[in-house]
C-alpha cells in the first residue's frame, strides 16, 4: 500500500495504472476507519484492480468549529486497517494541498440542499460538494463508494455527478450497523457510556415505526410523533427532524404509493454528538 500527501504524485501512479486498462475504486473518507469505511474499501477490492481511499478532514464541510476541532483523528490506526482491507493507495493530504487558496468556486445543491441535513447545517453540503468534486478530479476513478448511512449525501454526490457529467459509477453501500443496532459512525467514539447505551434507541424506534408504516397501521404524522416521543423520553436523546421522503428524490412523501421507495430520515442529539440514521421502506 502506497501512501500519497500529495496530488502530483497521486495522479502520476495513477495514470500509470490507467494507461494499463486499470480500473480504479475510490472511497472517500474523513478517517476515524471504521466498519462501515472498511465494507465500503472491501467492495472497492472486488469490483476494481485498484483501490484509492482518501482520509481527509475537511474543513469547509464543518458548520461547527467545534465539531472540526473535536473530530476523531487516527491515522496510525486507519493505515494498518486499509492495509489489512488490501487498498492499493491512500491519499492523505494536508489541508493546504486541498486549498492552498481560498475556493470560490460553489456547487449548488437547490432543492437537495434547503432539506434535512441541508436545513439543519448550514453551508455543509457546499463543502461536502467541493471536496469530492476535487478528489473525482484529483483521481477520476472509475467508480466512487458512498454509504446509504448519509443518503442526502450520496442523493447529492449522484446529482452533481449526473448534472456535470462526470464519468464515474456511484455505488451506494448499505448501512453497517454495530449488534445493538446504532449505525457505526467515527462520532460515535465520542459517546458517553450514558448516550452509547441509549443511542440505540434511534435505530429501533425507526424499525418500529417503518413497520408499522408498512402495515399501514398508522399515519406518517402520527408515526413522527411516536419517534420523538419515544425517542426523547430517552435522558440523553433528542431529535432534531424526522423527515419521510421518496428516497430517490428526497421529497417528502405523504403516503405509501404504489412501488415508492420511502425512507424515514432522522437527526438526532445524544448530548452534544449529533447523529444521523436512516432506514427505507419498500
Ligand atoms: P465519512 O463520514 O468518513 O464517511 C465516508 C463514507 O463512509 C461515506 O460515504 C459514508 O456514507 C460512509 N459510511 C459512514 N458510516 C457508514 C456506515 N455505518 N455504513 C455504511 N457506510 C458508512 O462522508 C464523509 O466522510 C465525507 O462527507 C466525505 C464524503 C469523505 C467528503 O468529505
Amino acid at each position: 500500500m502506497q501512501v500519497f500527501k500529495h496530488i502530483h504524485e497521486l495522479r502520476s501512479q495513477i495514470s500509470v495504472q490507467k494507461v494499463r486498462g486499470k480500473k480504479v475504486g475510490l472511497v472517500p473518507t474523513m478517517g476515524a476507519l471504521h466498519r462501515g469505511h472498511l465494507e465500503l474499501v472491501s467492495a472497492a477490492r472486488r469490483e476494481n484492480d485498484v483501490v484509492v481511499a482518501s482520509i481527509f478532514v475537511n474543513p469547509t464541510q464543518f458548520n461547527n468549529p467545534e465539531d472540526l476541532k473535536k473530530y476523531p483523528r487516527s491515522l496510525e490506526t486507519d493505515l494498518q486497517l486499509l492495509e489489512a482491507e488490501n487498498c492499493d493507495f491512500v491519499f492523505v493530504p494536508e489541508e493546504n494541498e486541498i486549498y492552498p487558496e481560498e475556493p470560490l468556486t460553489k456547487i449548488q445543491f437547490g432543492y437537495l440542499n434547503s432539506i434535512m441535513e441541508g436545513a439543519h447545517r448550514p453551508g455543509h453540503f457546499d463543502g461536502v460538494g467541493l471536496v469530492v468534486g476535487k478528489l473525482f478530479n484529483i483521481v477520476q476513478p472509475d467508480r466512487a463508494y458512498f454509504g446509504k448511512k448519509d443518503l442526502q449525501q450520496l442523493t447529492i454526490i449522484k446529482k452533481m455527478v449526473h448534472d456535470l457529467n462526470f464519468d464515474i459509477e456511484i455505488i451506494p453501500y448499505p448501512i453497517v450497523r454495530e449488534k445493538d443496532g446504532l449505525a457505526m459512525s467515527s462520532r460515535n467514539a465520542r459517546l458517553n457510556d450514558e448516550e452509547r447505551k441509549e443511542a440505540p434507541a434511534i435505530y429501533r424506534n425507526l424499525e418500529l415505526i417503518s413497520e408499522r408504516l408498512s402495515k399501514q397501521e398508522t399515519s406518517f404524522e402520527a408515526a413522527k410523533k411516536s419517534f420523538i416521543e419515544e425517542v426523547d423520553r430517552h435522558s440523553t436523546l433528542c431529535t432534531e427532524y424526522i423527515e419521510v421522503v421518496d428516497t430517490k428524490t428526497l421529497r417528502p412523501v405523504e403516503n405509501l404509493g404504489e412501488g415508492k421507495n420511502v425512507s424515514i430520515c432522522v437527526a438526532v442529539f445524544a448530548g452534544n454528538i449529533r447523529l444521523i440514521d436512516n432506514v427505507s421502506i419498500i
